[in-house]
């Protein structure tokens, strides 16, 4: 039986809350931590052996260092913090600085994985960490809108009250401002929950699709308020990324994809629901898109391409 072991460069507020989540789902049997600062690396690993004892799955944790990773099936990218002035894409020079200290030596010892990135801004991060280290676009993916579309399912979930693992709904595109909501798809179709909301305009509000995305592009803010991070919920879009792998789910979930047509557009990294499985990505999921819809979402395309282009100078 293979040992399904993750790497996790970078263990501050993300990266350990990846570790923390993976380890109480048991989503992999054996973590490695890595960080620049070797103390945390080593703190964070032992506080994280503390709760095995009271756990249904034993998972093996260490702290170790980069030349570490190259047996890993997956490594986590997961460096680089939320900054104060509410936007991603400013982080984006510092985060290009760290990944190109570390993928080139990860990709010269040999890994042969799939790399999960969610470091900000993460479509443009995964962008380049493709492009450091050469490997086909299936096995390097970022959480994109993962999270996003988590957020959406919570916003219409405290409005209506249906449990949100039965709202079928996704953000796509930048994680970031410029993401659209898309009720087109699912086991429960958004639509009876759209017209339930319009039939009660009244007592519940209008739903405004603008004030919907506004509020749940802002999600990640409304948290940072009061702690300068988030955590628990990326630790989750981490988990369950690393478990659709490892268990082949091939389940659909919004990711940062590489686009080569797809949505009438190439060449980028964006949120898109995808099928994920033992291989990485393995198809993108081109969802009916209305007008509205298609000018958001090739808008938000047009804001990755730039920031791609401006990263390269
Ligand atoms: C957030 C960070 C992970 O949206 O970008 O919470």
């Amino acid at each position: 039986m293979k040992t399904r072991k993750v790497g996790i460069i970078g263990v501050g507020h993300v990266g350990s809350h990846c570790a923390l989540a993976m380890i109480l789902q048991g989503a992999c049997d054996e973590l490695t931590l890595v960080d620049i600062d070797k103390q945390k690396a080593k703190s964070q690993a032992i506080d994280c052996m503390d709760t095995i004892s009271f756990l249904p799955h034993r998972t093996i944790i260490k702290d170790g260092e980069i030349d570490d990773l190259t047996d890993m099936d997956i490594i986590v990218i997961s460096v680089g913090n939320l900054t104060a002035d509410k936007n991603r894409l400013n982080e984006l020079k510092g985060s290009i600085e760290m990944v190109k200290s570390f993928v080139p030596q990860i990709v010269k010892n040999g890994f042969k994985g799939i790399f999960v990135v969610i470091t900000n801004p993460v479509d443009i991060v995964t962008y380049y960490v493709q492009k450091l280290s050469g490997f086909p676009h299936n096995r390097v993916i970022g959480t994109g809108t993962g999270l996003d579309s988590a957020r959406l399912r919570k916003v219409l979930s405290q409005t209506t009250n249906v449990d949100p693992r039965s709202i079928q709904a996704f953000m796509l595109g930048e994680h970031g401002d410029s993401q659209v909501a898309n009720f087109s798809t699912g086991t429960i179709n958004c639509k009876p929950i759209l017209d339930y909301l319009k039939e009660n305009e009244d007592t519940i509000g209008k739903l405004d699709l603008d004030q919907l995305e506004h509020k749940v592009a802002q999600g990640a803010w409304d948290i940072y308020a009061g702690k300068n991070c988030t955590e628990y919920g990326i630790g989750c879009t981490c988990s369950d990324l690393v478990q659709n792998i490892f268990h082949n789910e091939r389940r659909v979930i919004a990711c940062s994809a590489y686009l080569q047509g797809e949505y009438d557009y190439e060449g980028i990294y964006i949120g898109v629901p995808a099928i994920i499985g033992k291989d990485g990505l393995e198809t993108i999921i081109e969802l009916p898109l209305d007008e509205r819809e298609r000018t958001k979402f090739k808008k938000s395309c047009e804001i990755m391409s730039s920031y791609i282009e401006m990263a390269k100078n």
